[in-house]
């Protein structure tokens, strides 16, 4: 197979995204766009000469030296989204990329605390991403799920705050929001500092993830299940270094929503060869593949599935068994994931003998 059937190949095989921050997937162009509509000033060029144009921010999306490092930026771009609308284009634009990739699922994250920090009410965040959603069904066929995330660098009490602020909405209950999920800085903010609110969604059945094992070391992935009882695992690319708690993340068929361009910008490994994929294949483990902050880290979804197959040459085989995974692990219900597994089926056919 050519280099461009394989990548027709991929683009067709059904996916499922889980795990992208609707705000990184806020291009520079968009972003300088909005301050000037919004009104924000961005840092001035003297002080961070990234913000003199959208080209050069771009080129400073690639010099990121750590997760801190790109926080700093992620934090900032954010703070041109304003209004409904802001949040209802930038949703609806992912969407449409998405599906033009493939995507037919989509649970994306969203960061209530760094939006209400700046004065954003939580209903004008989720109010624009609900209208996305809807118009993204409508137009695509593309189905998706809420994700709220709470920022590990602030305080419990700050989450337990969100969390309730989302709860007295009926967001929960609705399913306007379908879970929770933990991110912003790793090292040092380990996952049991939110033990409680984790307890209380999980006693109110709402679905559990956390960003554990990405900068973090294999103690961040334990903790995370054992103490926050967490029902997927965000990156968890340092599961290889306990084998013992690899061969349970297996067993449990745990979905782990791996990020491989991230983890080559973010320094996390150097190439997305050294990415623990060969390992997880056989050992059975559940893993999906996903873009994290699009914009930040030079690829969409289809672009992460290319680098894979760059430093994998995987087989038909192992891309239904990733695509099954991503399947079942989603948090759509039965009847939806069936619809799904029934279109990889069709895809494995239909590209019998060639990849
Ligand atoms: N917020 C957005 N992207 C993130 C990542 N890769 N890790 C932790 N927090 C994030
Ligand atoms: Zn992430």
């Amino acid at each position: 197979m050519t280099e461009a059937a394989i990548q027709q190949c991929l683009h067709d095989l059904p996916k499922c995204e889980h795990h992208l921050h609707i705000e990184g997937s806020l291009s520079p162009s968009l972003l300088f766009r909005l301050a000037d509509t919004n009104k924000i000033s961005l840092p001035a060029i003297e002080t961070d000469p990234s913000f003199a144009s959208p080209e050069a921010l771009e080129g400073r999306y690639t010099r990121f030296t750590s997760l801190n490092d790109f926080l700093h930026y992620y934090y900032i771009g954010m703070s041109v989204l304003i209004t409904t609308a802001d949040f209802e284009s930038l949703a609806y634009e992912y969407f449409a990329r998405a599906h033009n990739d493939g995507v037919h699922h989509a649970e994306i994250f969203f960061d209530p605390q760094a939006h209400t920090s700046r004065g954003i009410a939580y209903e004008t965040v989720v109010a624009g991403l609900g209208m996305a959603q809807k118009r993204a069904e409508k137009d695509f066929g593309l189905t998706s799920k809420l994700i709220l995330c709470f920022l590990r660098h602030l305080p419990a009490s700050d989450a337990k705050d969100t969390y309730q602020a989302a709860e007295a909405l009926g967001h929960f209950s609705s399913g306007v929001v379908a879970g929770i999920g933990l991110d912003s800085s790793e090292v040092g903010f380990p996952p049991e500092i939110f033990k409680e609110v984790y307890e209380s969604a999980s006693k109110a059945g709402i679905r559990r993830t956390a960003h554990a094992g990405e900068e973090g070391d294999s103690t961040y992935i334990s903790r995370a299940l054992d103490l926050c009882s967490i029902e997927r695992i965000d990156h968890g690319i340092r599961l290889v270094d306990d084998e013992a708690l690899l061969k349970r993340v297996a067993k449990d068929k745990t979905l782990v929503t791996m990020c491989p361009l991230s983890n080559v910008r973010l320094r996390c490994v150097t190439k997305v060869a050294e990415l623990p994929i060969r390992k997880f294949l056989t050992e059975g483990v559940r893993f999906s593949i996903n873009s994290d902050d699009p914009a930040y880290f030079g690829g969409y979804i289809l672009d992460n599935y290319i680098a894979v197959q760059e430093a994998f040459r995987l087989n038909l085989k192992e891309w239904k068994f990733i695509a099954d995974g991503a399947i079942e692990g989603s948090w759509c219900d039965g009847e939806r994931k069936q619809v799904l597994l029934e279109k990889v089926e069709q895809w494995a056919e239909s590209y019998k003998g060639t990849l």
